[in-house]
């Protein structure tokens, strides 16, 4: 397995859960594109749609657009076009939607092979019960896995995963699958609605991919300065 342990700028995704476009785009006067990556998810784009992915493209921002598709092959196969014709950096199904909805989400991702496609496995919000409740009976480390090891086979590039899982999933997938992990909080921040959270540090070292970190930069007086203390503890871990 090859070193995990290697950290460029733009490893840092943040989140930009903004309700309003002026917002967003506000925030990205306040963040540099040469040292994040940047990611929208379903309020903003069901709101302002693609045009506000053009401008923050516009901005030289890289974008994950994280809307979790999960339909039949035929419709999640478009959406996952729609994103290749949009430019967007990384984008996001899920993993339950089945094998054959993988495939064909693989498949029409080709068209920009440098475009990431990842799998979110099972959502950090539910519980072993929840997932009783559905049929999915064990713990839900094992359903990961599981919808993990049937990512990589269908030939996607990572999952999202909590900062717990980053050790189960990197001792069972193959060294280039791609960990995007949320939860991450600088240590001495507010954990606000986050239960589980681990330093992006800690993460790196433990061989995430991509962190995704919201609130501790959004909501910073000097974002940017931000990014960088984040930046110097994560080269102090690794
Ligand atoms: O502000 P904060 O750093 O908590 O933001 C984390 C981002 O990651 C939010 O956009 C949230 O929706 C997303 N996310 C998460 N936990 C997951 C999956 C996504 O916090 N399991």
């Amino acid at each position: 397995m090859k070193s995990r342990v290697q950290f460029d700028n733009r490893q840092i995704i943040v989140a930009l859960d903004f309700s309003s476009e002026s917002s967003c785009l506000g925030m990205l006067e306040k963040l540099d594109p040469a040292l994040c990556r940047v990611k929208i998810g379903k309020e903003l784009f069901t709101r302002y749609g693609p045009s506000l992915v053009r401008e923050i493209h516009k901005r030289g921002f890289e974008v994950f657009l994280d809307l979790k598709f999960h339909d039949i092959p035929n419709t999640v196969a478009g959406a996952i076009r729609a994103a290749v014709e949009l430019g967007v950096w990384m984008v996001n199904v899920h993993a339950s939607g089945g094998q054959a909805m993988l495939e064909a989400a693989r498949k029409a991702a080709d068209d920009n092979p440098a475009m990431k496609l990842v799998a979110v496995t099972v959502l950090t919000s539910l519980s072993a019960q929840d997932l009783l409740e559905t049929g999915v009976n064990g713990y839900p480390e094992q359903q990961v896995l599981r919808l993990a090891a049937m990512t990589a086979a269908c030939g996607l590039d990572g999952v999202v995963c909590s900062a717990k899982e980053i050790e189960l999933l990197r001792n069972n997938l193959d060294g280039d699958f791609l960990l995007v992990t949320p939860g991450i909080r600088p240590s001495g921040d507010d954990a606000s609605d986050q239960k589980r959270v681990e330093t992006p540090g800690r993460a790196i070292a433990k061989g995430a991919d991509y962190l995704v970190i919201g609130r501790p930069i959004t909501q910073a007086d000097d974002p940017t300065g931000k990014l960088q203390s984040i930046m110097k503890e994560i080269q102090s871990k690794i």
